[in-house]
C-alpha cells in the first residue's frame, strides 16, 4: 500500500494509527498486528521489534530530521511512512493558544481557547494526589482536542528559594509530596492518550541566571531531595517524556550530562522515553547526542541535532546506534501517542466539566492562616455592607509575565465571584487601594522591580470606603508580571504598598479579612499583626474567583494546607542564610538536604506560617495511634492508624500528615521529614479510623560512599500532625 492511501486510511481516524503504519509497511501476512483499540492504554514498551524494522529501514538524513524541532513546538516524523510529526505544547495548568509555526508569534485564533487550571503551588496545597489526576486528566483532554502529543508538563522542581520566579508553577519544597502530585498529575495526563513531560531535569531551582547557572551539590542530596519526583515520574507513572533543565550540574550542562541522562534516567531508572531539550538549552552536537538528548528544541534551524549531526555521524564521532536509539525512544512515544487527525482539532476545548475540575482544585487549595475572633466565614445576616479593596480582587491571572500563559475561556475574579454569591443582598463596593506597576531596573541585567509607592489618592479612596462599611476584604498579593518565569523576586515584601494599604485600613476597620491572591512564601508580618483573618488564595484559575467567595461566606470550608514555609524573615530561610543565593556562576547547595522546613526544625528556627499549615472553620482532634507491629523488616510495610474526629459544626477536610523522626541515628537526618499525608472528610462530631502506610524502603538514605541506597536500623518516631509544627500524635517503632 503505498504512503498516500495510507494517509487516506490512516486520516480517516476510524483505523488505529499503528494497524495502518504496520500495514502501510509490511505487506507480509506473516506480520501479525495486535489491533490496538482507540484509547487503549498503551506503554512504551511497544514492540521494539517493529521500530527496529522501520529504523532499518530509514535513511541516516530522515533519522536526523525526527532530532530536532521542525518548528517552535514540533519535531519531525517520517513523511516517506506517513509517520507525523510530534506536536508539543506548554504549559503545566492550561493548554497555550496556537502559535505561529516558526515563532512566539499568537495566530490570534478564535477556536483555542483553553480551561486556566489552578497553578502548581495551588495544586499543592490540596495535597491531593486525585485533584492532581483529575487537573491532568483534563488537561490531557484539552491537549488531544488540540492536536497536541506532548504536554510541557508537569513542573516539578523543589523550591529551595522562596523568592524562586517559578514557584507558581512548581509544587513544594518536599520531595515526597512533590512525588506524591506528580506521579497523580502524569497518569492523568497520558491516561488521554497525550505524553507528559516532567520538566526541568534537574535541579533548576531558580531563575537567575538559569540559562547558565551551575549547580554544586552533594549526591545524598541530589538523590533525596532533588531527583525523588522525577523518578516517581519515570518508575511509577511511566512518564513519556522528560525535558532536560537549562542549568548546568557540577559543570556539565544538564542537556549533555550523560551522568544524568544515561546512567541516572535511562540506565538506572529504566526510562524509555524521550529526553527534549528546554527550548534553546543545547549547547553541543557531539557531547549532547552520546551524553543522552533525544531531541533539541527551540533552536532555530536546529543548530546542533541537524547538519551539524549529520556531518558528526559521517565523521564517526556519533555512532549510527547512538542515533538509531534516539529514533527508538521517539518512536515509541509516537506510537504510543496516537495523532489526532485534523478533522478533529476544531472541537470545542474547554468544557464546563473542566470548569467544575477547576473549581474542584480551587476549592481545596485555599489556605486559612487566621481566624481570630472568627470573623470568618462572613455572616452575610450581620452584615449590610462590605468594601471590596484591592486591585487584585479584579485582575486576572491566566496570563502575563514570560512562560506558559493561557488564553482562557473565562477567569471569574474575586470580585465577581462575590458579587455573583451575594448579588443585591447587601452592599458591595470596591476601591482599588493600589495599583501594580514596576520601576525598570537595570542592576541584573533589566529585572523589573516593582514601584512600592503609596498611591495616597487610592489609599484614601480605600480607607474612606472601609471607614464607611461593617467588613473590609483586601485582596492584596502578587500576579502573573511579578511571579514569572525568568526572574525570582527581589525579597518576600508585599508589592506596590500593599503593607501601607493593610496598616490603614485595619486601622479604620477592624473587621477587616486579608486576602493574599499569590503563589508563593510571602512576608505577612504586617498582614499577620494588623488583621484578625488571613486567607491564600492561589493564581487559582478559571474559577478562583468563585471557590474564594465560597469559602469567604462559609459555602465551602477551607482545607488547604501550605506547600512550603512562609518565613518571618527571608534571611532565616537556608539558601538566603548561608548566604548562596543566588551565586554568581555557581550555586552551591550548602544547606545539602536541609531545604524548607527540615531547615527550619532542625535550627529550631519558628518560621512565620510552618509547611502544611492550615487551619478549618471546624476543628479536629486526634487520637488513639497504633502500628501493626513494633519492630520492621527492611520489605515490610508500616501500617499506621489513629483515630480522627470533626469537633466542630461544620462538616470539613482535614490533611493528615505523616512525619518521621530518627531517634538513635548514626547518620545525619533533617529533624523530621514528611513520609505521608491523607485528606480525610468528616461532618460535624463524625470520626474515622485514618490509616497511612509508609513502606520501610521510604527510610532508606543514599549512601554516597556505595552509590546506592542503604537502609539504617534503629528506633524511629512516627510523628502525626495537622502540620510539620502541629504535631498531635507521636509512636516509637523500630527497623
Ligand atoms: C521555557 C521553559 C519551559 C517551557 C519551554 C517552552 O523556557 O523553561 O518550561 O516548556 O521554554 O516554552
Amino acid at each position: 500500500m503505498s504512503p498516500i492511501i495510507f494517509l487516506k486510511k490512516y486520516s480517516a481516524g476510524r483505523k488505529t494509527f499503528l494497524v495502518a503504519l504496520f500495514s502501510a509497511i509490511f505487506l507480509s501476512p506473516s506480520v501479525s498486528i495486535k489491533l490496538l483499540s482507540q484509547g487503549t492504554k498503551i506503554d512504551l514498551t511497544l514492540s521494539d521489534s517493529k521500530i527496529d524494522i522501520i529504523i532499518s529501514g530509514m535513511s541516516l538524513e530522515e533519522k536526523i530530521a525526527m532530532l530536532h524541532g521542525n518548528g517552535m513546538f514540533s519535531s519531525a516524523g517520517i513523511s516517506r511512512l506517513g509517520i507525523p510529526e510530534m506536536k508539543y505544547t506548554d504549559g503545566p495548568f492550561g493548554i497555550r493558544e496556537e502559535l505561529e509555526k516558526n515563532s512566539w508569534n499568537s495566530l490570534r485564533l478564535t477556536t483555542d481557547s483553553a480551561t486556566f487550571f489552578p497553578t502548581g503551588s495551588a495544586l499543592a496545597a490540596t495535597w491531593s494526589p486525585d485533584l492532581a489526576y483529575l487537573l491532568g486528566n483534563a488537561l490531557g483532554e484539552e491537549a488531544k482536542i488540540r492536536g497536541k502529543d506532548v504536554l510541557l508538563g508537569p513542573a516539578v522542581n523543589i523550591t529551595r528559594v522562596p523568592t524562586g520566579g517559578r514557584t507558581f508553577e512548581y509544587l513544594s519544597e518536599d520531595p515526597f509530596l512533590n512525588a506524591r502530585l506528580t506521579v497523580g498529575y502524569i497518569k492523568g495526563v497520558q491516561d488521554r492518550g497525550v505524553g507528559a513531560c516532567v520538566k526541568h531535569f534537574a535541579l533548576n531551582n531558580q531563575e537567575t541566571n538559569r540559562g547558565r547557572v551551575n549547580v554544586i551539590v552533594d549526591e545524598r542530596t541530589m538523590r533525596e531531595i532533588y531527583l525523588p519526583p522525577f523518578e516517581a515520574a519515570v518508575k511509577e507513572a511511566n512518564v513519556f517524556a522528560v525535558m532536560a533543565a537549562y542549568n548546568k550540574i557540577a559543570g556539565s550542562w544538564c542537556s549533555e550530562d550523560g551522568d544524568l541522562l544515561n546512567r541516572i534516567l535511562k540506565k538506572e531508572w529504566g526510562f524509555n522515553g524521550l529526553v527534549v531539550s528546554d527550548w534553546g538549552g543545547t549547547h553541543s552536537t557531539v557531547k549532547a547526542a552520546i551524553g543522552g538528548l533525544d531531541v533539541e528544541m527551540g533552536t532555530s534551524g536546529s543548530a546542533f541535532f541537524g547538519q551539524a549531526l549529520i556531518d558528526s555521524v559521517k565523521a564517526g564521532h556519533v555512532p549510527i546506534e547512538v542515533i538509531n536509539e534516539k529514533v527508538r525512544r521517539i518512536l515509541r512515544v509516537r506510537f504510543a501517542v496516537e495523532p489526532v487527525s485534523e478533522t478533529k482539532t476544531g472541537a470545542v476545548v474547554s468544557t464546563p466539566e473542566h470548569g467544575k475540575i477547576a473549581y474542584q482544585v480551587a476549592s481545596h487549595s485555599i489556605v486559612l492562616l487566621k481566624n481570630a475572633s472568627h470573623i470568618l466565614p462572613v455572616d452575610l445576616n450581620k452584615v449590610r455592607s462590605i468594601a471590596v479593596i484591592g486591585e487584585n480582587a479584579t485582575r486576572k491571572f491566566a496570563s502575563g509575565g514570560f512562560g506558559a500563559g493561557v488564553k482562557t475561556r473565562y477567569e471569574v475574579t474575586p470580585l465577581e465571584g462575590l458579587q455573583r454569591k451575594i448579588g443585591n443582598k447587601i452592599s458591595i463596593k470596591f476601591a482599588q487601594g493600589y495599583k501594580s506597576s514596576f520601576i525598570q531596573n537595570h542592576q541584573s541585567g533589566g529585572r523589573r522591580l516593582p514601584n512600592n509607592a503609596v498611591d495616597s489618592v487610592l489609599l484614601k479612596e480605600a480607607v474612606q470606603l472601609a471607614k464607611n462599611s461593617d467588613i473590609t476584604i483586601i485582596f492584596a498579593g502578587t500576579n502573573r508580571e511579578f511571579e514569572s518565569e525568568s526572574s525570582d523576586r527581589p525579597d518576600l515584601k508585599l508589592p506596590y504598598g500593599q503593607d501601607n494599604l493593610i496598616s490603614a485600613v485595619t486601622a479604620v476597620n477592624p473587621k477587616t479579612i486579608v486576602v493574599l491572591v499569590a503563589a508563593a512564601p510571602l512576608d505577612l508580618n504586617n498582614a499577620e499583626n494588623s488583621s484578625p483573618a488571613l486567607l491564600i488564595s492561589w493564581f487559582n484559575g478559571s474559577e478562583g474567583g468563585n471557590a474564594l467567595a465560597d469559602v469567604i461566606l462559609g459555602n465551602v470550608n477551607p482545607s488547604g494546607k501550605l506547600p512550603f514555609t512562609f518565613p518571618a524573615s527571608l534571611s532565616d530561610s537556608p539558601a538566603f542564610s548561608l548566604g548562596t543565593f543566588p551565586g554568581d556562576n555557581n550555586a552551591y547547595y550548602k544547606e545539602e538536604s536541609l531545604v524548607g522546613y527540615r531547615w527550619f526544625d532542625t535550627k529550631n528556627i519558628k518560621p512565620l506560617f510552618p509547611f502544611g499549615f492550615g487551619l478549618s472553620y471546624t476543628g479536629f482532634s486526634y487520637s488513639g495511634i497504633k502500628t501493626d507491629k513494633l519492630k520492621y523488616r527492611s520489605n515490610e510495610t508500616i501500617q499506621v492508624t489513629l483515630e480522627l474526629k470533626n469537633t466542630g459544626k461544620m462538616n470539613g477536610d482535614e490533611v493528615v500528615q505523616l512525619y518521621v523522626h530518627r531517634l538513635n541515628s548514626q547518620v545525619e537526618w533533617p529533624e523530621k521529614e514528611l513520609k505521608g499525608f491523607t485528606r480525610v472528610s468528616l461532618n460535624p462530631g463524625e470520626s474515622k479510623k485514618v490509616t497511612i502506610s509508609l513502606p520501610v524502603s521510604q527510610l532508606r538514605y543514599w549512601d554516597a560512599k556505595i552509590h546506592d541506597w542503604r537502609l539504617e536500623s534503629g528506633k524511629i518516631q512516627v510523628m502525626i500532625g495537622s502540620s510539620s509544627s502541629d504535631i498531635r500524635l507521636v509512636k516509637n517503632i523500630e527497623i
